[in-house]
């Protein structure tokens, strides 16, 4: 146990559910499919590829080093390995509030999750006609009732198990539920792959379209990579900061990228070749979970109600293990301050709360609908600020601390866990990376999607 305040996880194993846990949720089943099709299938995957391994790892090696190091919560984390230069400390703060605002969409969005869930469950959806659940989408997100409630549904559970504490909260959560979440997304890719015309959705996952991939979206392949890794806001010094002092961080490291990467693959094999089974359109964008899913589900009869359910339940605990590393962030940083844990929790959930029914309020014909910046509507602004921009702008900024201004021997050292791992080669490869080709891939990418 690495903090201050004694919290820490108990072992390799639960450091690495709960921060697998983190990595993957809405990001992987909701977002990777829907901007994989939208960029050109094969095309996209290969960049995004690229970057979940060589940058993104990178930086989830960078932070878990930064978190451990210290044992501190980002703000403090910063300034505690170079003292001489206090001003690092806002890369901190950028990063936290990137996670409240990513968490005030995600919010919106696991409320709609929790809404279908339920509606699953009760039969609701297996009512609706095909050509309806556009309707039936836009009508429920767009009501000031419903999506608030399951709102608040969720970040009551959320908070709950950060209340729990660490160890006995988030470690023990994520350990049950991982290997669910897994359990749940075989059993959905077995029943897509064995659909008639199963075939074709594999093609357009896997077949590289490169007249699709434009500069915006390898833009939003490395933001993807970034988000679905929850790397470049902090949440990994966090949780870095409650790694066991003998984990392997680079071990670990890789397990979590691979389960995310795989997990991404995943939802693409359960979801692209029913919606080609089902003749739906792939590209159907964020709604294609919440619109066109629930037609494949459907045309499946019996079996397909049990699907659904399965489904959503699936995307709920996969988005409540994510919503719990943000929240904590969160948390920790404000229970540094002397606030209590519990205290600090339902203060940070009430804040986030707010924003987040602002932004629910103001999707699609809601009651705020009006409340724009620029001719983007504040939902859709968050989405994009936090999707696609302000994750490398934090993630560029975290490695460039990392790879030019602490010291390298202290990153060796905990490395190596103080000499007793061997790193060999890798070492140059990996500082190499965090120096040269990781800053630049970052800020070449940031500044053309930017400029387009
Ligand atoms: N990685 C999470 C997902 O894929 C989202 C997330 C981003 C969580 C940043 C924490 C920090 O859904």
């Amino acid at each position: 146990m690495a903090t201050k305040s004694g919290e820490g996880f108990s072992s390799t194993f639960g450091a690495i559910m709960a921060a697998a846990g983190s990595a993957v949720g809405l990001g992987n089943i909701w977002r990777f499919p829907y901007i994989c099709g939208k960029y050109g299938g094969g095309a996209f995957l290969l960049v995004y590829i690229c970057f979940v391994f060589f940058i993104g790892m990178a930086l989830m090696m960078s932070e878990f080093v930064i978190g451990r190091r210290t044992g501190e919560d980002p703000m403090k984390a910063y300034p505690k390995l170079r003292p001489n230069k206090p001003a690092w400390r806002f890369v901190g703060l950028a990063g936290l509030l990137t996670c409240f605002l990513i968490l005030a969409i995600y919010l919106v969005i696991s409320g709609w999750t929790l809404n279908y869930f339920w509606e699953s469950l009760t039969g609701t959806l297996a009512g609706i006609s095909d050509d309806g659940f556009g309707k039936h989408f836009s009508e429920f997100a767009s009501s000031a009732g419903r999506p608030v409630v399951f709102v608040v549904l969720f970040l009551v559970f959320t908070a709950f198990v950060i209340i729990g504490g660490v160890e006995k909260g988030i470690e023990r959560v994520s350990k049950l539920l991982m290997p669910i979440l897994v359990v749940l997304l075989l059993v959905l890719c077995v029943r897509s792959l064995t659909l008639d015309g199963a075939s074709e959705g594999l093609a357009y996952l896997f077949h590289p379209d490169f007249s699709k991939l434009t500069g915006e979206g390898i833009l939003a392949a490395l933001g993807q990579a970034l988000f679905s890794l929850s790397v470049g806001m902090g949440v990994m010094i966090v949780y870095g900061s409650y790694l066991p002092v003998d984990d392997n961080i680079m071990k670990t490291s890789v397990w979590i990228t691979v389960c995310d990467f795989a997990i991404a693959i995943l939802a693409g094999i359960a979801i692209f070749p029913a919606v080609f089974a089902c003749g739906q359109d792939p590209t159907g964008g964020p709604g294609l979970v919440y619109q066109v899913l629930p037609v494949v589900f459907n045309s499946l009869g019996t079996v397909g109600r049990v699907f659904s359910v399965v489904f959503f339940l699936l995307l709920s605990l996969a988005a409540l293990t994510s919503a719990i590393s943000l929240l904590e962030a969160l948390t920790q940083w404000l229970s540094s301050e002397k606030i209590g844990r519990t205290m600090s929790a339902i203060v940070m959930s009430v804040a986030v709360v707010v924003l987040a029914v602002v932004a629910s309020f103001s999707f699609g014909d809601g009651i705020m609908s009006g409340l724009k910046v620029g001719n983007l509507q504040l939902f859709d602004l968050l989405d994009k600020l936090t999707g696609t921009i302000l994750p490398p702008i934090c993630a560029l900024m975290t490695i460039i601390f990392f790879g030019w201004f602490m010291k390298k021997d202290d990153i060796i050292d905990e490395l190596s866990n103080h000499g007793t791992v061997k790193i060999g080669y890798f070492k140059v490869f990996y500082y190499f990376l965090v120096r040269f080709v990781a800053p630049a891939a970052l800020l070449v990418v940031l500044i053309s999607g930017l400029i387009n």
